[in-house]
């Protein structure tokens, strides 16, 4: 009797559960190749074509730790959104694709970091060179006091990608294309990048990141300092480009995650809690804390 009531208990426990949707914390799916990893992210943490391939990924600011055992890939052509509560963490990992860490002097990275299979914490690697094939777009646009053409041509030039000023104006004017821009500069190339409204001046960091040919645009909330209209197009943006390269963006907006990008990585406290489709992310998610922040109750 006693038992009947217990398991009557649970399975009545069971119902309610089921009915909220049913959420676990399963074991990281990994896939055959890479070999199981111990970490508590739910979903696949593995790209088919990654360009980055990212395991026991640890970040400490002096003695608290920021990221706690990430596993992710990145995946070629792939717009992969990071998502997650203020303070999660999310920044501090995309800031570990490009070294931006290594700017901030408490900041200690520890992990495997591969772009295209190469170590970018191996002692040899260029890190002005890593920056241009990892290249990132901020919150706040932030182009140089140079003129609009100027701050295009800068990563050419140090590079050493054009031959000669026809070369460099062929780069300038295709990356303000590729960066939907064109039409609205190419009259005034002499004048300030300052000088432009906030929308025309993220598309013109988008622009000055692309022309030294990445392969990864790695994007902090950048549309968060911008309206809506500006928003719409840099999201239209996102779009073309991912046609090309890989792009990681942090935003705050879920609307955003859910048009713009393929995958979708939740962080929670430090942590990758799942990763998985953009739409089942949203609509499905498996872990209850996912769920929470994906509808509204946690954020
Ligand atoms: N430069 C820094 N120095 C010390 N702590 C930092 C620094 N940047 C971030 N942190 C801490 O690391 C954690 C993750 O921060 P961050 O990566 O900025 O999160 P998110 O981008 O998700 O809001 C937070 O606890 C934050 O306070
Ligand atoms: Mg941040």
């Amino acid at each position: 009797m006693l038992l009947m009531d217990r398991e009557e208990s649970v399975a009545t426990v069971r119902e309610v559960r089921a009915a909220a949707a049913p959420k676990a914390s399963g074991a990281i799916a990994d896939s055959a190749e890479t070999g199981r990893i111990a970490a508590d992210t739910v979903g696949d943490i593995t790209a088919k074509n990654p360009v980055f391939s990212v395991r026991r990924a640890n970040v400490f600011y002096g003695d608290a730790q920021a990221l706690f055992n990430i596993n992710l890939d990145v995946g070629r052509n792939e717009v992969i959104s990071l998502i997650g509560p203020s303070g999660c963490g999310k920044s501090t990992f995309i800031r570990c694709l490009n070294r931006m860490n290594d700017t901030i002097e408490s900041a200690r990275v520890t992990g495997d970091f591969r772009l295209d299979g190469q170590d970018i914490y191996a002692r040899d690697m260029d890190v002005v060179m890593l920056r241009a094939r990892v290249g990132m777009v901020f919150q706040k646009p932030n182009p140089f006091p140079k003129s609009i053409y100027e701050n295009v041509a800068y990563g050419p030039r140090i590079h050493g990608l054009a031959a000669n000023r026809s070369e460099l104006d062929d780069i300038v004017y295709g990356s303000l294309e590729r960066a939907g821009l064109v039409d609205e500069v190419k009259d005034r190339l002499d004048e300030p990048g300052t000088g432009l409204s906030g929308g025309q001046q993220q598309r013109l960091c988008i622009a000055r990141t692309i022309a030294v040919n990445p392969e990864v645009i790695l994007m902090d909330e950048p549309c968060s300092a911008l309206d809506p209209i500006a928003t719409a197009r840099i999201e239209d943006l996102i779009d073309e480009l991912s046609q090309k390269y890989a792009i990681a963006i942090v935003t705050h907006s879920m609307q955003q995650a859910a048009r713009v990008s393929n995958r979708t990585a939740y962080f929670h406290l430090g942590r990758l809690v799942e990763v998985g489709p953009t739409d089942k992310i949203f609509t499905n998610p498996s872990h209850k804390l996912t769920e929470d922040y994906v509808t509204g109750r946690f954020g």
